[in-house]
């Protein structure tokens, strides 16, 4: 059984994975080169911690338990030691990834898995940085964003890895509350980023035509699609639906649709405006300085809340 996770990378992703496996029970070090980001880690942890905690998610002394599994470092070589599970959460640059596995390769323990938290980069390109030995310990384990909060993990098994290997992986993020999938094939985005962008490319596009005010679009994925989708996927809503009204609103609506390859114009626009959501105050919608701190959080506990009614269906 995996025990001891390290964890390189501090930033929006690493903190909140370390957080996860502590919570969960696991003994976690974490690696962070930058001094001003190592030393905002456990103030972001306890913050995130105390919202589980409001929201009876976790009581105080789980969470102060949880943060006395967490050590900090800046020494490579510490954080791995003694790890037999380490999943990176560097910026998403392949050079970067693969001179880090390379590193990791020579110093953690041989039979330690090492894992990427990569959202695009192909697993193909980082393998090529480690030993044969060590390419049959090697996998994507992808997170969702908050990934204290988000139960979603999805795992590759693209084939250089056995299945025993890969069970005990899956196993070490379901006995912290996770929901992994199994990804059988190197492909960008894996599953569920590709199912999100399919989405936003035709919200963003109803937009861009004027269809409908930012406002009705949103209230329109929330309570109707969207609201489905909570509880219950796309392939057995196809089923309950019917397979052949899916096929025949299909044929009448893909035709329509929008089907570009790159990223809407209006969004494009909007970056080049400066426009770029809550951080700069205005996106689709404003958002006054004073009020973004309580609408992070109210944001947060919504998921929060998500979570607390997903766990009545499993
Ligand atoms: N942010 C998201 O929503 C999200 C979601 C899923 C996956 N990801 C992926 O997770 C990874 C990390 O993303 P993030 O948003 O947490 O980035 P981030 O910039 O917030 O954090 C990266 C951290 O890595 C540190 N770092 C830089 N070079 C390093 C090195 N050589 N060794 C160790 N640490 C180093 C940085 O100081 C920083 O703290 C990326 O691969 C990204 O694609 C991000």
């Amino acid at each position: 059984m995996l025990q001891k996770v390290g964890v390189i990378g501090g930033g929006t992703m690493g903190h909140g994975i370390a957080a996860a496996f502590a919570l969960g029970g696991l003994s976690v070090s974490v690696y962070e080169p930058l001094d001003s980001q190592r030393g905002a880690i456990l103030p972001a942890i306890r913050d995130a911690y105390a919202l589980l905690v409001e929201e009876g998610l976790a009581t105080t002394s789980e969470s102060d338990a949880a943060e006395a599994r967490i050590a900090l470092t800046d020494d490579l070589s510490v954080a791995v030691a003694d790890r037999d599970f380490i999943v990176e959460a560097v910026p998403e640059r392949l050079e970067l990834k693969q001179a880090l596995f390379a590193e990791l390769d020579a110093r953690a323990p041989a039979d330690a898995v090492l894992a990427s938290n990569t959202s695009s980069l192909p697993l193909a390109a980082m393998l090529e940085a480690v030993s044969a030995a060590r390419r049959e310990r090697m996998l994507v384990t992808h997170w969702y964003n908050p990934p204290l909060i988000m139960p979603l993990v999805e795992l590759s098994f693209f084939g250089n890895m056995p299945e025993p290997v890969y069970n005990r992986v899956a196993q070490l993020h379901e006995r912290i509350g996770k929901r992994t999938v199994k990804v059988l094939k190197d492909v960008p985005g894996l599953i569920a980023n590709r199912i999100q962008q399919g989405i936003a490319r035709e919200v963003f596009s109803i937009i861009e035509q004027g269809i409908a005010a930012p406002e009705d679009v949103d209230k329109a994925l929330m309570f109707g699609p969207a609201f489905r989708y909570a509880t219950t996927g796309q392939l057995e809503v196809a089923d309950f639906g019917g397979l052949d009204i899916w096929a025949t609103v299909g044929d009448n609506l893909l035709a329509v649709m929008d089907a570009s390859k790159s990223a809407n114009p209006l969004l494009k626009q909007k970056v080049v405006q400066g426009k770029l959501g809550v951080k700069s105050g205005e996106g689709f919608y404003r958002y006054s300085p004073d009020r973004v701190g309580d609408m992070r959080r109210a944001f947060l506990r919504r998921l929060i809340h998500q979570l607390k009614a997903s766990k009545a269906y499993g």
